[in-house]
């Protein structure tokens, strides 16, 4: 892979016409450590957030030793890069050929669920295999309220009456039983995890068994842009927020249990950023070479504001407008489809044009996961970047947050 001090060298040395990632093994070293760190217990980095190669690898040499995964491809990309990585496969609805697999060949001996037809379905298979059923441990996946960017328990989770008696099947089976939540992706509202602390504490109480875990998810928020022209949204930093948590975990009374975290998003964001080129400017309007398909869906759905930078064109000598006025512009993205337009605007200088780049900062987590090959379109450029991305100076502009009208 190239390497560059700044993600505007490797712009201006490739001048490139296709996306290209810049990846900063450093940062992600660095946010995995401080999680780990900060976090009163195990750390287990969540695969489906970024599972690329290099950055698998990377974390491994970084000491997380283990990952949370969802599927047999995730199975296989953690075999791949640590084969002495535990897993935990904590998606609560699974195939029954993926149970299989994951008990079989990977030796995954953790899972969780939410639905005692899931219980079912591992037992059938640990029978099968002729497996004791008190060497796996299954967390019942509990439902939470608050507020994220992604709610999951819309689609996930055991309200508490139910989570105890998952509790209390699992444990007379003869599995070891914990409780786990995910209180939502990019959590914006603190006080989310005390509340499903406390909901875990009602449910331990009532169920009377053996807690061998427990296990608080991700939602950890990444550190995104804000709207320039509105206050900054007022969400503590990762500190605070731990050890608020670590406050919590005590006050509930889960000191003396095991605890996991499946951090994604708080440790990849910061580790990528990813250069696009501005393939037409028509008015208002700037036609890039990325988009909702390809690495700007979650910044999309999840209305997420992006760090941008302006890197521009050395070559085009005439420019309209004053580069010191920050003007929102609407993004298309490189597809054909009209569904393909940022329902954010970028807020950059007035004198961006056809063939500027532009650096959009924090994009590692949801973003190579999520791109599709709709249209023929699939960034896989990548180049080493030493500078983190705050450190090449303030931003320009941002993905806002205010919808813009045409
Ligand atoms: C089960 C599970 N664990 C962990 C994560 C990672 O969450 P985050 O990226 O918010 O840290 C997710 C995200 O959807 C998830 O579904």
């Amino acid at each position: 892979m190239q390497k560059f001090e700044t993600a505007k060298d490797a712009a201006l040395t490739l001048r490139p016409d296709v996306p290209v990632y810049c990846f900063r093994p450093d940062v992600l070293i660095e946010d995995a450590t401080n999680f780990m760190a900060a976090f009163p217990g195990d750390t287990a980095y969540a695969v489906k957030t970024n599972g690329e190669p290099m950055v698998l690898e990377t974390l491994a040499k970084a000491g997380v030793s283990i990952f949370d995964v969802a599927s047999p491809g995730e199975f296989a990309s953690v075999r791949a890069v640590a084969p002495k990585a535990e897993m935990l496969y904590m998606h609560p609805v699974k195939a029954q050929s993926d149970i299989r697999l994951a008990l079989e060949t990977y030796g995954i001996r953790v899972m969780s669920l939410d639905h005692e037809d899931e219980v079912a379905k591992i037992l059938r298979i640990v029978r099968a295999l002729d497996l004791d059923p008190g060497t796996i441990t299954l967390f019942i996946r509990l439902q939470t309220k608050g507020s994220a960017a992604y709610e999951l328990s819309k689609k996930f989770g055991a309200a508490p009456a139910h989570a105890v008696e998952l509790l209390q099947r699992c444990h007379r089976i003869g599995f070891k039983v914990g409780l786990c939540f995910h209180v939502g992706s990019q959590i914006e509202d603190p006080e989310t995890y005390e509340r499903a602390l406390g909901s875990a504490h009602w449910v331990r109480a009532r169920a009377g068994v053996p807690i061998a875990g427990l296990d608080v998810g991700g939602g950890f928020p990444a550190e995104y842009g804000h709207d320039p022209k509105s206050k900054k949204p007022d969400m503590p930093g990762l500190g605070q927020i731990m050890s608020r948590l670590r406050g919590d975990i005590a006050e509930w009374g889960f000191s003396d249990t095991h605890l996991v975290a499946e951090p994604g998003r708080v440790v990849v964001a910061r580790a990528f950023s990813l250069i696009v080129r501005v393939l037409l400017r028509k008015g208002r309007r700037l036609y890039i070479n990325d988009g909702i398909w390809a690495s700007l869906s979650d910044s999309w759905t999840g209305k997420i504001t992006l760090p941008a930078r302006f890197i521009p064109d050395p070559a085009r000598t005439r420019r309209n407008g004053n580069a010191a006025t920050i003007a929102p512009f609407r993004v298309c993205g490189a597809t054909c489809d009209s569904v393909d337009i940022l329902s954010r605007p970028f807020w950059l200088p007035e004198t961006v044009d056809t063939g500027d780049w532009i650096e959009i900062g924090h994009i590692g987590a949801y973003s190579l996961s999520l791109r599709t090959r709709f249209n023929g379109f699939y960034p896989d450029t990548f180049v080493e970047v030493a500078t983190p991305f705050e450190a090449g100076g303030k931003p320009e502009g941002y993905a806002s947050l205010e919808t813009m009208g045409e």
